[in-house]
């Protein structure tokens, strides 16, 4: 017998699946009996043992050994933070824009991320744009921003837009080349795809628990590579980002060699849980098959909407989690899609409807009846 999870079995992990078709994964991933437990967890933690600390610790110490497990780092490498945005505001404000401003980014980018990159001209960087071929973004666009003016080159591993994976290992290669450091957003690709960071070769990458991770919001994980020279020391700092956050030294201002430099204040306890419910279940799936299994169903998927005559704007070919639809209104047909208990993710003109393992062909039946349902009304 396989030592993981197949995909019918991984669904009956999610009870609310039931009478759910949950397709919202890029923005929420589905509540598992193990999320809803660990909720309770932490209560029964307090009812037990009042103020358990060191428990709480070892929760968070677990999740970030998990996560760094998950994308082939060392615990070492990965700090716990409250959300991406916060990852990469530290890991820009470590960097040192005097000599070298630039940072490339492109349209494809989690807003967020970008009005990080953006904020950070107040420091003296400035922002350049990799053009997008309209869906999708090519190495090219990045080859012709990149010299020896630039500091970093963000990338997400897998678009929020459309789904569509983007050529991280060659923008990585041609960042390198020009002694630029690569900050990697894997947020819509972890949990549903193998992720390496040795393999993609980048210096940063960030991603949280909520969407394919299966977990909540309130925590993000940043991976910096280990060797990194730290330009300088970051602009956040709290307790746990000293040498020995149990010094309680009020005049030491120490950063450890480490990613923990990166953190602040009390780490998020609450959604470290969370975070621990969503690995039980990543870590007992083969996330070789799950790619192979949402693939086959996202190929479907927009094969049938386009026949149904939907304007598809994930670009052909593409390997990432998600199938999205142009709409004019796609807050009211999501609207309309939850009253039959379709859950979808609407963003800007689009509509997204992702895949994960819990996902079967039963729920592309009944979402592709039921946007044609709402078009036909
Ligand atoms: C690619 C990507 N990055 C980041 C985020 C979230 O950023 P933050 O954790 O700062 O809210 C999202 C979605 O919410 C996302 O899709």
């Amino acid at each position: 017998m396989s030592q993981y999870l197949d995909a019918a079995q991984f669904r009956a992990e999610f009870p609310a699946l039931t009478d759910t078709v949950h397709l919202a994964s890029c923005s929420q991933g589905a509540l598992s009996s193990r999320l809803a437990y660990s909720m309770q967890e932490i209560g029964f933690s307090m009812r037990d043992r009042g103020a358990p600390w060191s428990l709480w610790m070892a929760e968070v110490e677990w999740a970030r050994e998990r996560f760094a497990r998950l994308i082939g780092a060392s615990p070492h490498e990965v700090a716990i933070l409250s959300c991406a945005s916060e990852a990469a505001f530290q890991a820009a404000s470590s960097l040192d824009w005097s000599d070298r401003p630039g940072i490339v980014t492109n349209d494809l980018e989690f807003p967020s991320i970008a009005h990080v990159w953006l904020a950070q001209a107040r420091r003296g960087a400035r922002v350049r744009v990799a053009a997008d071929t309209g869906e999708n973004v090519e190495a090219e666009a990045y080859a012709n921003v990149i010299d020896e003016s630039v500091n970093l080159v963000s990338i997400p591993l897998v678009t929020y837009r459309n789904g569509a994976r983007l050529p991280v290992e060659e923008v990585v290669r041609l960042a390198h080349e020009s002694g630029a450091r690569v900050f990697v957003d894997a947020y819509q690709a972890t949990g549903v795809m193998p992720v390496n960071v040795r393999e993609l070769g980048c210096d940063y990458l960030t991603s949280g628990s909520l969407k394919y991770l299966l977990g909540l919001p309130g925590i993000a994980f940043l991976y910096a590579r280990d060797g990194l020279v730290h330009q300088r020391d970051p602009e956040l700092t709290g307790w746990f980002g000293r040498t020995n956050p149990f010094a309680f030294d009020p005049r030491l201002l120490d950063f450890p060699d480490d990613a923990r430099r990166f953190e602040t204040g009390t780490p998020p306890i609450p959604s470290a849980y969370a975070a621990n419910a969503g690995f039980d279940l990543i870590e007992r799936v083969d996330l070789n098959a799950v790619q192979t299994h949402v693939s086959a169903l996202v190929e479907e998927l927009a094969e049938r909407l386009a026949a149904a005559g939907e304007r598809v704007a994930s670009p052909a070919g593409f390997l990432g989690p998600q199938v999205a639809i142009e709409d004019a209104d796609p807050n009211a047909l999501a609207e309309r899609l939850a009253e039959r208990r379709i859950v979808t993710a609407p963003r800007g003109n689009l509509l997204r409807l992702s895949l994960h393992y819990y996902n079967d062909r039963s729920d592309i039946n009944a979402v592709v009846e039921a946007i044609s349902a709402c078009r036909k009304a």
